[in-house]
């Protein structure tokens, strides 16, 4: 490129980066358009420990698109939904696109390090995709990615206590092949569904078996619909 198109081409950039962020979304639908979390500070190089016992670190992704999703492995509903849910859709787009779905690697990271050893993630992680890692680490080393990951997390619960939850931020993030942060996958929102949907979840007591089924009346809003999150594949995976 020359240096005459370089001068026409910077302001007509200047000018859409604006349109994007007074538009409120509106102006994202474009194929150009960044992502709502792009230049956000999320992310940072880390190493823990996978579900085989392995240890993998942030840079070994270099080159790939990372789903990431946040949660812990005793969640009774939604990170068990919401990852059922994503993982459905990576399906899908595996079938469709196998060789942008080849650059994507998909990884949970627990933030209940005391319980979710390795060996728990194994069998968890392998219930709702085959190319799901399971990463857990110190409880030092989760609280250092938490944070750089902008991921808030609490134990509820009195010391010594075995049945406890653990709240957490849900923000399913994509993460480009620089590791740098796209936007956020699309999960349902609660509040803007009606009393009719209704999850079940069995599991066997491995936790190795999850079944899941959603009853979900056509009426109400589902912004995490597998479709939507394979349309939201489709939209930045190139
Ligand atoms: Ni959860």
């Amino acid at each position: 490129m020359n240096k005459a198109k370089i001068a026409i081409a910077l302001p007509l950039l200047a000018l859409l980066a604006a349109c994007n962020m007074g538009a409120d979304g509106n102006a994202s639908s474009g194929e150009s358009a960044p992502g709502e979390l792009a230049g956000a500070r999320i992310g940072a190089p880390f190493t823990l420990t996978d579900q085989d016992g392995k240890p993998r670190g942030w840079d070994d992704f270099k080159g790939q698109y990372r789903l990431v999703y946040f949660g812990y492995t005793y969640c009774p509903d939604v990170c068990p939904v919401d990852l059922q849910r994503i993982m459905q859709a990576f399906a899908q787009f595996e079938k469709a696109q196998p060789a942008l779905a080849a650059k994507v690697q998909p990884i949970f990271i627990s933030v209940d390090p005391a319980r979710d050893t390795s060996a728990i993630l194994k069998p968890y992680v392998a219930a709702f995709h085959p190319r799901l890692i399971g990463l857990t680490g110190t409880p030092e080393q989760i609280a250092k990615v938490a944070k750089d990951f902008v991921v808030l997390y609490n134990v509820e619960g009195k010391p010594g206590d075995k049945d406890y939850l653990v709240s957490h931020s849900r923000t399913p993030y994509l993460f480009d092949p620089d590791g740098k942060p796209v936007a956020l996958v699309p999960v349902d929102d609660p509040s803007t569904t009606g009393a009719s949907v209704d999850y079940q979840i069995t599991g066997n007591e491995t936790r190795g078996n999850i079944e899941l089924e959603a009853r979900n009346d056509e009426q109400s809003a589902d912004e995490g619909s597998p479709s939507k999150v394979l349309a939201f594949l489709e939209k930045w995976v190139k």
